[in-house]
């Protein structure tokens, strides 16, 4: 059965040329051979609603995505300090409003936005060594019925030993690059996934030079959290309950088979503390 009508058909084939034509087009050849996070894959419609885009205002009423955030009650979002500045500029919660209800940006059937009210960068956060990047942006009104994240209790161990499998998703780019390479980004539009595994401190500090205690490492091959993913989390399921224990922080390349991914560690005293008392 053909339910498009005859003086149709001809328009609706070309359509359908047309947009192979163009899909085709729109895959850059270089990001082909990835699995396409880096190494992860498309979430499905509906998942991780406690994770949002933070989006910045590039122009009047222009904005792109711009970090990844979480949910921690209907007025809060838990994001990384450095997404709270732009070229070394502290941002203005004016041109910060976070996308909040569907892996696929800009579907307004849905997803929403919110405005940012205020942004509470962390006062420990040091922008040169990136220690202690934890930012807290208090939304303009609440989220009704909002899906949220538990965050590890202070000073806990759980789900941080090494080899543990943790999750980290986002709207970064999905393309793989080793420390100094430069090469272009890719940013898709849905949501992707991936699970990479804690890595010891002592490795860490060892590919890097420095860990800060308020660090946690994670790693696997070809697999990492990468530009744009930042503020978003690493995080695991208990039961029926979404727990994050890291915020997506930094890190040199990406799946970068010599350098892990650097996550700020939630159960850090301090970084526990930032978040209790701006959580009220
Ligand atoms: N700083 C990056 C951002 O602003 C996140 C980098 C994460 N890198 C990594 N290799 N895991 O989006």
């Amino acid at each position: 059965m053909n339910l498009v009508p005859r003086h149709l058909r001809r328009s609706v084939s070309l359509l359908l040329v047309l947009t192979v034509m163009i899909a085709a087009m729109a895959i850059p050849s270089w990001a082909a051979p990835e699995p396409q996070i880096v190494g992860g894959e498309q979430v499905a419609k509906g998942s991780y609603k406690f994770i949002v885009s933070v989006q910045l205002r590039v122009g009047g009423s222009e904005w792109m995505h711009w970090c990844g955030g979480t949910i921690l009650d209907k007025k809060h979002i838990l994001t990384a300090a450095h997404c709270g500045y732009n070229g070394g500029v502290p941002i203005q919660a004016s041109n910060i409003r976070v996308w909040v209800g569907s892996v696929k940006l800009a579907d307004k059937k849905s997803g929403f936005y919110v405005n940012a009210k205020d942004l509470i960068v962390n006062p420990t956060y040091n922008p040169s060594t990136q220690k202690n990047d934890a930012m807290i942006i208090l939304l303009s009104k609440r989220i009704k019925k909002a899906k949220t994240i538990s965050v590890v209790g202070s000073g806990s161990t759980d789900y941080q030993t090494p080899g543990y499998p943790l999750t980290t998703a986002g709207w970064g780019s999905t393309v793989q690059y080793d420390a100094g390479e430069i090469v272009p980004p890719n940013y898709p539009r849905v949501m992707r996934d991936v699970v990479v595994n804690v890595v010891s401190d002592s490795q860490c500090e060892s590919e890097y030079g420095v860990l800060y205690a308020s660090q946690i490492c994670a790693a696997a091959p070809g697999k990492d959290s990468c530009q744009g993913d930042s503020g978003g989390p690493l995080f695991t399921k208990v039961g029926d309950t979404w727990i994050q224990v890291g915020i997506v922080s930094t890190g040199a390349g990406c799946a970068d088979p010599e350098y892990a991914g650097i996550y700020t560690r939630i159960s850090d005293p301090e970084i526990s503390a930032f978040i209790a008392e701006n959580t009220p």
